[in-house]
């Protein structure tokens, strides 16, 4: 049994399979390859796309999904063993793996970090507490990682630019007036380094660097593929003969847990918006996003509204990606 809560424990191989599957799911939308499968869709933060795309794929190919909330909708959980459950959670994750492993075949994720305490959060305690205690496969919907989001970016950029090895490829940091999740940021460069691309990350100073536990490994596999890994904080540096332009906000490591002086400094990089002239810099560069977007403090609308951003053609290939990604951790079961 196979789970799917990091790309890291999947080869690239592996990951082109999900990803060939889903060029044909996105041409014969209806299959039958979750007849008679259910599916648990636990959502511990808001989604508009993951939701949306994982709800109507699983019922496309035959299946059923059951969405909750838990704490809204469903119970309370708690996490930590020997725990005694004197305050809000009502029931244990074993107990609560184990009941939705009796009812469904497979059981997807969506927690992020809570921004408090950085150890804990790059544990990934819930989905791995899934993982240990369910006995079906669990699906990252994003948590500290957002590896369904690595697949539709990749199926998008190679719809986009056909193989990828040997091109440019920048992460860019934008402003956003909160500190938000690193996940799609740190699976941005774990993804674009495995398939060959050398990846820049550019952000405002080191306070923005993400952590090692993500940089190491983008780092291994450029130096595997004969790529580079660089990091800069200089924009016209960044920008210069990229190929594909990645965007995304994160929060300072250097900060966690301590939002307002951490704010002070974020607040004076307001220029890191993407726009037409650092656009122009590049290489006739593609620009995504993962969405959602606040428009004209991430990206300005000339840049959303023009033919080189494809952020909307990769939250459509969630969809199809995910679909393949259930086909396959579902088919020998
Ligand atoms: N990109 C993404 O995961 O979107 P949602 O947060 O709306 O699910």
């Amino acid at each position: 049994m196979k789970n799917f809560i990091s790309t890291s424990e999947w080869s690239k191989e592996e990951l082109q399979d999900i990803l060939d599957y889903s060029k044909d799911l996105k041409d014969n939308k209806f299959q039958e390859t979750l007849k008679n499968k259910s599916i648990a869709l636990l959502f511990f933060n808001p989604s508009m796309r993951t939701r949306t795309s994982f709800e109507i794929g699983i019922q496309e190919l035959g299946g059923y999904a059951v969405v909750l909330h838990p704490g809204k909708d469903a119970w309370p959980i708690e996490f930590k063993l020997n725990s005694v459950m004197d305050s809000e959670s009502e029931e244990h994750i074993i107990e609560v793996a184990g009941v939705l492993s009796e009812y469904c075949d497979l059981i997807a994720i969506r927690a992020f970090p809570k921004f408090i305490n950085l150890d804990e959060d790059l544990s990934d305690n819930v989905i791995n507490s899934f993982s240990k205690y369910a006995s079906v496969p669990v699906v990252n919907m994003e948590t500290i990682t957002h590896p369904c989001q690595e697949l539709a970016h990749i199926l998008t950029l190679q719809e986009q630019l056909g193989d990828l090895s040997g091109k440019d490829y920048l992460l860019t940091w934008t402003y956003h007036p909160k500190p938000l999740n690193t996940a799609v940021a740190n699976s941005s460069i774990m993804i674009a380094s495995k398939f060959g691309m050398n990846v820049k990350l550019l952000c405002p100073s080191d306070d923005y660097i993400l952590h090692s536990n993500y940089t190491s490994q983008a780092e291994s596999n450029c130096k595997a593929n004969g790529t580079s890994f660089t990091v800069t904080h200089d924009i016209e540096e960044g920008y210069s003969g990229a190929n594909v332009v990645y965007a995304k906000s994160w929060g300072s490591l250097n900060y966690y847990g301590n939002p307002e002086p951490e704010k002070l400094i974020r607040d004076q990089y307001k220029h890191f918006i993407v726009d037409e002239n650092k656009i122009s810099m590049t290489d006739n560069a593609i620009f995504s996003h993962c969405l959602p977007l606040r428009r004209n403090i991430k990206a300005t609308d000339a840049v959303m509204d023009a033919k080189y951003c494809v952020a909307v053609q990769e939250a459509g290939n969630r969809m199809h990606v995910q679909k393949s990604l259930l086909t396959t951790l579902l088919k020998d079961k």
